[in-house]
């Protein structure tokens, strides 16, 4: 049984991530997703909110598991029983951080093993950054985002709804 922990911040949860959840579940066993507790990033939503948002968003049947950890991604797959970290890479430009990353990873713990998941095209100019600064800004993000993780970003992003786009004003 091979099982492998997709850690992140997830704050929150976007298309992009489900779509590397999904090819993860193709290839492993059991997969795991490990929401950072401790992050040196401010956060938009809390540990157990982002968590929650993650297992809303895979809906009641899914098997994945859904965990929020703190410290070293490593050990949170060694206390899974993981013996792979899976990471998506949605363009060459993430490959220079993720590289230096699963050095690092390699590093502290030789026994986990790093797998980059491309997400698919439709994704790969998603970033939760760019979710929180368009809700932010009044923009829809429909389609980007599962629905339970709109309807959080617009309570807490305190705006009532998208803006119509340009060509649906009047
Ligand atoms: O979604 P993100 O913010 O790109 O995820 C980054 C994350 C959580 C995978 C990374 O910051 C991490 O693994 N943090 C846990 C602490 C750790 O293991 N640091 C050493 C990584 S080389």
């Amino acid at each position: 049984m091979t099982t492998a922990v997709y850690p992140g911040s997830f704050d929150p949860i976007h298309e992009g991530h489900l779509d590397v959840i999904k090819r993860a579940q193709m290839i492993f066993d059991k997969v795991v997703v490990g929401v950072l507790d401790n992050t040196a990033k401010s956060c938009l939503f809390t540990a157990a909110e982002r968590a929650q948002m993650v297992r809303d968003s895979l809906g009641p049947e899914s098997d994945v598991v859904v965990a929020h950890f703190s410290g070293l991604a490593v050990e949170f797959a060694i206390s899974q029983g993981a013996a792979v970290i899976v990471r998506g890479l949605r363009a060459v430009s993430d490959l220079d951080s993720e590289f230096q990353m699963a050095l690092m990873n390699r590093r502290l713990e030789p026994r986990v093993h790093t797998v980059f998941l491309t997400t698919s095209f439709a994704n790969v100019y998603l970033s939760s950054s760019l979710i929180k600064d368009v809700c932010a800004h009044g923009g829809g993000v429909q389609g980007l985002v599962p629905a339970p993780v709109e309807v959080a970003l617009r309570q807490r992003l305190e705006r009532p709804g998208p803006r119509p786009r340009a060509e649906e004003e009047g």
